[in-house]
């Protein structure tokens, strides 16, 4: 089967690496409102919310788990920017603030989490490496979910440690970064190794077979022929290329939960 991938298509997708060196190119659409106990009103990507509330209803999360902040838009970065700017200084606002327009916010994959308690940092919410926060933090992988800003990347990422920021980046890619212990950055570069049509990285769960690679994207439109009898997901790198996910082996029930 032929597929056909317009140039623009690089800044969508689970993937899509946003970050102080790349902007977010797009208007987000498809968001959803996850369901969660406080009645709190915030928004996601649909994909990204649904897996959330199967995470949080597998560890009845939302009665000590609260949304703090989930898409944002380009306005609203700005006034928390400015906000921040006014009340934290220049230097604390870079740490904790992405600039405006390269939010991970503005994509609809990224949540803030805190523990539910009377008063909570909007900028910087409690989500300690225990308890309930601990437990979230140990399924997140397997719902695709990432800690986007871990201790010791920060010159990598550029953003300060932040326990309670998570970005959705789909199931297979969420373990391979795990294993691998590559932030975003990392594993966008790592990919690049893996030249499709020539190599691919697989990863293997007990309901099926993930293996990825990756495809600059060749002018105006890039055409790749993929196995019209397998799931294939693809997903812009938001720089230069795609990344193609193809599936083999997957069971009947992760079929409908992967929506393929
Ligand atoms: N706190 C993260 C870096 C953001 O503002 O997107
Ligand atoms: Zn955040």
């Amino acid at each position: 089967m032929t597929v056909l991938l317009n140039q623009e298509e690089i800044h969508t997708g689970n993937l899509i690496l946003v970050n102080q060196e790349y902007g977010y190119r797009q208007q987000v659409s498809g968001l959803a409102v996850p369901k969660g106990d406080g009645g709190e009103d915030f928004l996601l990507e649909e994909e990204a919310g649904a897996s959330l509330n199967r995470l949080m209803a597998r560890i009845d999360g939302w009665k000590h788990i609260v949304p703090v902040s989930a898409w944002r838009s380009l306005q609203e970065q700005q006034e928390i920017w400015d906000q921040s700017l006014e009340e934290n200084g220049l230097e604390f606002t870079k740490e904790y603030v992405a600039f405006p327009g390269h939010s991970e916010h503005q994509t609809g994959l990224a949540i803030d989490l805190g523990y539910r308690k009377p008063q909570i940092d909007f900028i910087r919410p409690d989500f300690p490496y225990e308890g309930i926060c601990q437990r979230f933090r140990e399924q997140a992988g397997d719902y695709g979910f990432v800690e986007r800003y871990p201790a010791g990347k920060e010159k990598i990422t550029r953003i300060g440690h932040e326990p309670w920021h998570f970005r959705y980046v789909g199931v297979p890619h969420a373990a391979v970064m795990a294993k691998e212990g590559l932030v975003l950055e990392e594993y966008i570069a790592f990919l690049r190794g893996y030249e499709y049509g020539r190599s691919s990285y697989g990863v293997r769960f007990d309901w099926g077979e993930a293996w990825i690679s990756y495809v600059r994207a060749q002018g105006a439109v890039t055409k790749l022929e993929v196995d019209a009898g397998y799931p294939c997901e693809i997903s812009g790198d938001n720089v230069a290329g795609f990344i193609i996910t193809e599936w083999r082996h997957l069971d009947e029930k992760q079929r409908a939960v992967c929506g393929n």
